[in-house]
């Protein structure tokens, strides 16, 4: 008996195979859950690349949903949410996990847009899937949601200011939520991952590469032993476990807290 058998999980940005969304989504089906895999499509590759997302946990024996949604798309989100409710009568997990990385970068030259974007998808997407899927869990008798914050919301390097605010404001949000809504037996967690080996890590390593350096002298630098005690960038697979754990009954007397799955890495100023 898997420890998420009649358990439904919706999980945000999952469509990227080396992504945390995917990671988790496979993590929860192996475990029993009923998942449904989203994303934002804006062509038909995404929508190929989520559907096949959710066909290889189907062929893996578990039982999994693709849905187009943009998290910034209120009326997206309710349409998935409806599809999810007729679909399995219930709904019982949220990983928050869409992200964007465009708030990265020199603050002096940050366009409103990236202000924007980062602001929209980061922590508003993920304030209105909360807001969307909370009376269900509510009604039901409780709920757990897993934010995907950063340890850029617990401190600060440079040149990453629109990110950081953004995430920041995640860890706010987690913790606000998980203040209003215990009452009702909703819990609510963020994950705060480091140095992760996904598609947007690598992305990072590229803009984070030094003059000179090559891509392989980035990706040690960055984790060397002062950064990161573990010496390492961790798979995808490293933070599933973590929101498993935080979705789970195993941690069914924690709320409110802002995990750091960072390899030992302090989090800056
Ligand atoms: N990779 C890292 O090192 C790292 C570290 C800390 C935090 N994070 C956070 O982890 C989360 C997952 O990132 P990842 O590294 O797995 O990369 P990823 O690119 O696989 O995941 C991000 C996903 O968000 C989706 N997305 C972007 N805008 C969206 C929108 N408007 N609506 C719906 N989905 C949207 C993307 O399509 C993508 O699938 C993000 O929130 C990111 O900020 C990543």
């Amino acid at each position: 008996m898997g420890e998420f058998n009649n358990k439904v999980a919706i999980v945000t940005g999952a469509a990227h195979p080396m992504g945390m969304g995917y990671a988790t989504s496979r993590r929860l089906a192996e475990a029993g859950a009923s998942v449904v895999l989203t994303d934002r499509i804006t062509d038909h590759d995404d929508q190929e690349n989520l559907e096949a997302r959710a066909e290889e946990i189907v062929a893996a024996g578990g039982e999994a949903v693709a849905i187009a949604v943009d998290v910034t798309m209120r009326e997206q989100i309710d349409a998935c949410i409806a599809h999810v409710i007729d679909r399995y009568g219930r709904l019982d997990i949220l990983f928050n996990n869409a992200g964007s990385p465009v708030g990265v970068g020199d603050f002096l030259r940050m366009s409103d847009q990236q202000w924007d974007i980062s602001y929209q998808v980061n922590i508003k997407g993920m304030a209105n899937f909360c807001q969307a899927v909370l009376p269900h869990m509510i009604a039901q008798g409780g709920g757990a949601i897993v934010n995907n914050a950063s340890m850029s919301g617990l401190g600060a390097v440079p040149l990453m200011a629109a990110y950081t605010a953004s995430k920041f404001a995640v860890v706010g949000l987690t913790k606000a939520l998980a203040a209003e809504f215990g009452a009702r037996k909703v819990r609510v967690n963020a994950v705060c991952p480091g140095m992760i080996w996904t598609q947007m890590g690598q992305a990072e390593l590229e803009h984070m590469r030094e003059e000179g350096e090559t891509f392989e002298q980035a990706k040690q630098r960055l984790v060397r032993a002062d950064v990161v005690p573990l010496e390492r960038w961790a798979a995808p697979a490293e933070v599933a476990d973590a929101v498993a754990y935080l979705a789970g009954s195993r941690s069914s007397y924690i709320s409110g807290v802002a995990l750091p799955v960072a390899g030992g890495m302090a989090p800056g100023l």
